[in-house]
């Protein structure tokens, strides 16, 4: 049965959505029906094709009572929509169908776990969350919420877990068969843990043991976990809110937190290492996926909430999700690459080799804002250069810029010439790893964004631009003198 408020939702989006003209949209990375779109929920294969679910309020620009929009790809690149997938129509989802994961069942149908909010007036008068995790199982368009939701309260967390901060349940079928969960959590010192459960499939869920906690290390709550073996390791993944800085590996704020380690189904979790995710500036609630070759994909929010209200005026939709990336593991590091599926798409080509940069220069055919460009830069000689740097997205006011520099070994990217109307965090730098004196780094851009792979996905950084389509131009400059080589395509998806 489809509630009023799903109906309202899928009338609204179906009027409203069509009105957005394609030329309005990025070409290629995935963007509400029409509103606000937060975290990338569900992403995950279903009948052999891949579904993506967001948080959604098709209403206006803005945060709303959360609903579930629904996506759904054959290649990580062309986006079909679907009529939005759950609304908040329950009592125990009052105030929104907050993040989540899907699964297939082993009877063929699609189930949907979300965590349900219901605001209510604590004893002090104070509003206050209480969050459960709560189904719904479908076809793959229409889905109907268990009678017997919700499937997890307050009664299955461990001792001094709340129930305000108990959210996002990403949820996976392992190779024995067994459903599993993982779900965030805020502990009694006022941080986060993540929490797995099993038994899924039968609408229950039996908890299992807390998996990692911050203790005040990592920000404080620990939002949109996920947990998955890659190359050998497990890898544990969350958003913490309220990060400090840790010189240029974490940032303040909502940050991105890459656990590795060993996993022993019988004795738990053991972290080696800890990593940021993305290194640039709107990255968040990231969510991944095994694809049926086998590929671990990765997906995310781009944007930051500490930026959400810097937007365009009047844009009919706003949020955007990454690019998704394949991931690997090297040298006990995650690496990041677009999904190879983007090759395919690869239009008109410049390549330009050996090419000496000694102040600003532009070359022939390499202008545009969909494309996908490759620059490898190195010393000419012995001598180090000062700094070498990219600027797209170019015209006599705009720019969006990266600038390495081989002294300190760093990176910056710089979007305060991009297009955003208000003066907010718009620089950001991190460490980079040169390759016997090479840096390469491999731009994506797409109208309203711009996300970068340095050498070979070792690092990747991503930003939304807002700049004006117009321009487009490209230039690379250096501090010193540099050689450079620079292989560009433009993406064709028109
Ligand atoms: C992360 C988040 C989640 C929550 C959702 C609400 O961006 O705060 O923890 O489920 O957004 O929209």
């Amino acid at each position: 049965m489809i509630s009023e408020t799903l109906q309202k939702a899928r009338a609204f989006e179906a009027q409203y959505g069509p009105h957005i003209p394609d030329s309005e949209r990025p070409a290629f990375h995935a963007t509400p029906t029409i509103g606000w779109m937060n975290d990338p929920n569900g992403f995950s294969f279903y009948k052999g094709e891949c579904h993506l679910f967001y948080q959604y309020y098709p209403y206006s620009n803005e945060w709303g009572p959360m609903h579930w929009g629904h996506l759904k790809t054959r290649d990580f690149l062309r986006w079909k929509r679907l009529p939005a997938a759950l609304a908040p129509d329950q009592e125990y989802d009052s105030s929104g169908c907050f993040s989540g994961g899907a699964v297939e069942l082993p009877d063929g149908r699609q189930l949907l776990m979300y965590t349900g909010v219901q605001r209510s007036h604590n004893a002090d008068g104070f509003l206050q969350d209480v969050q459960t995790q709560c189904v719904a199982v479908g076809d793959g368009v229409n889905y109907e919420k268990w009678g017997g939701n919700p499937v997890l309260d307050g009664k299955d967390l461990p001792e001094g877990g709340s129930t305000t901060d108990f959210r996002d349940p990403k949820v996976w079928r392992d190779k024995d068969g067994d459903f599993y969960a993982v779900i965030g959590n805020r502990t009694a010192d006022g941080s986060g843990a993540i929490l797995l459960y099993r038994g899924i499939e039968d609408f229950k869920g039996e908890f299992v043991r807390t998996l990692d906690q911050c203790h005040n290390q990592y920000g404080k709550m620990w939002e949109c976990p996920d947990f998955f073996p890659l190359d050998g390791k497990q890898v544990l993944m969350t958003s913490p809110q309220d990060m400090k800085p840790v010189g240029l590996e974490f940032h303040a704020g909502n940050g991105t937190l890459c656990l590795i380690g060993e996993y022993d189904p019988e004795k738990g979790f053991f972290r080696q290492s800890a990593q940021a995710i993305d290194y640039g500036l709107d990255f968040y609630a990231p969510q991944t996926l095994e694809a049926p070759d086998g590929r671990r994909i990765m997906i995310a929010w781009m944007q930051n909430w500490d930026t959400v209200n810097s937007k365009p005026y009047h844009c009919r939709w706003f949020g955007q999700m990454t690019l998704p990336r394949e991931l690997s593991l090297k040298d006990g590091r995650l690496i990041q690459n677009p999904v190879r599926e983007l090759e395919a798409y690869r239009g008109a080509r410049a390549i330009h080799q050996n090419i000496p940069v000694c102040g600003e220069i532009n070359l022939p055919g390499v202008r545009g804002r969909v494309l996908d460009m490759t620059v490898t830069v190195r010393p000419t000689g012995p001598e180090l250069y000062r700094w070498f740097r990219v600027r797209v997205a170019k015209d006599g006011e705009h720019e969006t810029s990266i600038r390495y520099r081989p002294d300190q070994g760093t990176l910056k990217l710089d979007r305060i010439r991009s297009g955003l109307p208000r003066d907010i965090v718009h620089t950001r730098s991190f460490l980079v790893r040169p390759r016997n004196g090479e840096i390469k780094l491999r731009i994506i851009l797409d109208r309203y964004s711009l996300e970068v792979f340095v050498n070979d996905g070792e690092q990747a950084a991503s930003a939304v631009i807002y700049t004006r389509q117009e321009a487009d131009a490209i230039t690379f400059e250096a501090g010193g003198s540099v050689m450079m080589d620079v292989e560009k395509y433009d993406l064709d998806f028109f």
